[in-house]
């Protein structure tokens, strides 16, 4: 019988690379491991309210009793902290950082680690999946029933390498009830089917005034997909120092009852 062969350095190195790459998706999923459900908040297009939905339905889940967190993943813009009015940072505890927490929610976002808040962060690919892998696996999360991730916006290389770094179980669907909104969702839609993930359903926002009304049920009939339930365009969301679901009793409503067709959802997607 031949002795093994002694590897080239170029196997060497490529070995080390694997390995590497294994300990850190090891060291990300045990991170990870305590988190109930990942939610992904996605649209189309910018603007459309899917920072406003993500930190409103995570108030409105912490507001239930549950331990929610929120990671702030729109690397371009980062404005989570921003909307929840969040002025510390998170603190380091040995090796980990424990985020700071908002209204119940334990939050995590990009615009920690920016030196002043409008700079403009250009992040490549494999940028991106470093950072993100690095959040993941620094953060001290707990053991959250749901982590909400508020994704950057269209079909670009930037919301693809955070979907496939952040392995999540599911998506939201943010969309107006404009017809332009309504064909970048669908494009969203489209991406997410293609990388096999699945999609738990379609919220419209900013629904009523100008804009009308039922684009976002529309979108989810024709797409196939649960209509987890519409928001209005109201005047409470100018109010910056609380996210409107904790502040209005009727866009408590309009969360509890999105909240409420999510899980829903969830529970069906377990059981798949
Ligand atoms: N239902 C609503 N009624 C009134 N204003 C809203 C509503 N939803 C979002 N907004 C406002 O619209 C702007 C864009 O929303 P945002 O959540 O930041 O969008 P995105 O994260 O998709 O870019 C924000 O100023 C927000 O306060
Ligand atoms: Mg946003």
């Amino acid at each position: 019988m031949s002795s093994p062969r002694k590897l080239t350095p170029q196997e060497e190195a490529r070995l080390a690379q694997v390995r590497a790459n294994f300990q850190e998706r090891r060291r990300v999923s045990e991170s990870l491991e305590g988190i109930g459900t990942r939610i992904g908040v996605y649209s189309g297009k910018g603007g459309v309210g899917k920072t406003t939905v993500a930190t409103n339905l995570a108030v409105t889940l912490a507001a239930q009793n549950k331990d929610v967190a929120l990671f702030d993943c729109d690397i371009d813009c980062p404005n989570v902290t921003r909307v929840l009015r969040i002025s510390e940072s998170p603190v380091q505890n040995g090796e980990k950082l424990v985020p700071p927490a908002r209204f119940g929610v334990k939050v995590m976002s990009m615009a920690f680690f920016q030196e002043n808040e409008d700079e403009a962060i250009v992040w490549r690919g494999p940028m991106i999946h470093n950072a993100i892998n690095q959040f993941l696996h620094s953060t001290e999360w707990g053991d959250p029933d749901y982590m909400i991730v508020d994704l950057p916006p269209g079909t670009s290389d930037a919301p693809l390498t955070v979907m496939q770094t952040l392995n999540l179980d599911g998506f939201v669907i943010v969309t107006t009830p404009h017809e332009l909104a309504v064909l970048d969702a669908k494009r969203s839609i489209n991406m997410i089917k293609k990388m096999n993930l699945n999609v738990y359903g379609v919220v419209e926002n900013l629904s009523g005034g100008v804009f009308g009304t039922g684009g976002g049920k529309a979108l989810a009939e024709e797409m196939d997909l649960p209509f987890l339930g519409a928001t209005d365009m109201r005047a409470d969301y100018m109010n910056s120092q609380k996210p409107a679901a904790l502040e209005s009793d009727d866009v408590a409503a309009e969360y509890a009852s999105i909240a409420a067709a999510l899980d829903i959802q969830i529970e069906a997607g377990k059981s798949k």
